[in-house]
């Protein structure tokens, strides 16, 4: 596993704070939000996934599950049956969050079932309990990162270009990334791979964080508006697209970023490999079409007024602002997974094979 060690990560813990990198910021501020234990925690986790401070699928995850540890480092309750019970209207609070990335989804279960099983009727017992699950639940993605790294950069060779969307680096997972950090294990491996980040609008993820993440680790990037990608396609050699995921359906259908289906139809058009690089935590089991994932649609002032700026639409326009969109399966070369790369029939076989007691993808032995 050719792993790069992340510039920077989405959050940390202090000793009486749990720290989250307000993403919002960036490019311009390395801004750090501090939270104390107990409720100012919860409160603080549901804002910061609310507004985007952390986002991407698997770093929402992440911090979600330090949201319910650090409720519980500062909880309280004097019974057992208590602390269960805030946990659990904390988890219903967290997943209330967002909708479509199922990373966070699962993060709250794996938390959820910590506890669940936990023998111990003490409150100090199921405080480290849920600790212990939520470290676990970070560890996980961190090391699935790896993987994924490993498993891409075969894709690539000495000298190529790679084109992107949003941002899958570091800060949007809790170790070196999905899709960006196949460009990371490439680099590691001594290739010189080189990115084309799509700004991504309205929210410009692309332009803000895979622009600065990519300055950061030295990885030569150009940034491109998201209406130049069928043009850089056909102008420039691109060795292949690769980009993160919040769900995927059991048949493939990918929910990602708005304009990633846009960019899957101009690469088949332009005959340009398209890969989807995600976790077992992003891949959703229950679901099983794109049709049947719920999309986000954020507040019309993001695109009428980008980072508050007047001057770009009337202020009265109306305005349709899905956060992400579904690319179908049909135009996915490839998944980049934690348990290697599969096709989409390959991977809805592997799914099939669940016996729906949960979400994600089992482990492939031997
Ligand atoms: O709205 P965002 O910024 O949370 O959207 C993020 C994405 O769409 C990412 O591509 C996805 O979550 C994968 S991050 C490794």
């Amino acid at each position: 596993v050719s792993a790069a060690s992340p510039p920077i990560g989405a959050f940390r813990e202090e000793a009486g704070a749990l720290c989250v990198l307000d993403q919002r910021a960036l490019p311009d501020e390395e801004r750090w939000l501090s939270f104390a234990p107990g409720p100012p925690a919860l409160d603080g986790v549901c804002l910061c996934i609310e507004t985007l401070a952390v986002r991407g699928a698997p770093a929402i995850g992440g911090i979600a599950a330090k949201g319910l540890a650090w409720l519980a480092r500062g909880t309280t309750t004097t019974t057992a049956a208590a602390f269960v019970a805030e946990q659990r209207a904390a988890s219903a609070r967290l997943l209330a969050t967002r909708p479509t990335a199922v990373n966070l989804q699962a993060a709250l279960d794996a938390v959820g079932a910590a506890l669940a099983a936990a023998p111990s009727q003490e409150v100090d017992g199921l405080v480290a309990v849920v600790a212990d699950a939520a470290a676990a639940v970070c560890a996980e993605d961190a090391a699935a990162c790896a993987v994924i790294g490993g498993h891409g950069a075969v894709l690539l060779n000495d000298g190529d270009v790679v084109m992107t969307i949003c941002h899958t680096g570091a800060i949007a997972t809790c170790g070196q990334g999905t899709a960006l950090g196949v460009v990371h294990s490439a680099r590691a491996q001594q290739k010189r791979v080189s990115v084309f980040a799509l700004e991504t609008r309205p929210l410009l993820q692309g332009a803000r964080l895979t622009a600065w993440e990519c300055l950061k680790s030295g990885i030569p990037v150009t940034l491109l508006t998201d209406s130049m990608a069928a043009f850089a396609l056909a102008r420039h050699r691109v060795a292949l697209a690769v980009v993160g995921a919040d769900r995927i359906a059991k048949n493939g259908d990918t929910a990602n970023k708005i304009g990633t289906y846009q960019l899957a139809l101009a690469c088949h058009h332009h005959q340009v490999p398209f890969y989807v690089a995600a976790p077992r935590t992003t891949f959703d089991a229950g679901c099983e079409t794109g049709a049947q994932i719920p999309i986000e649609e954020r507040h019309p002032d993001e695109v009428r007024r980008p980072r508050g700026q007047r001057g770009f639409a009337p202020a009265d326009v109306p305005v349709w602002n899905p956060a992400f969109d579904v690319t179908p399966a049909s135009l996915i070369t490839g998944f980049i997974t934690d348990v290697g790369i599969l096709s989409a029939s390959a991977l809805s076989a592997a799914l099939q094979r669940q016996d729906g007691a949960g979400r994600g993808l089992e482990q492939r032995r031997g």
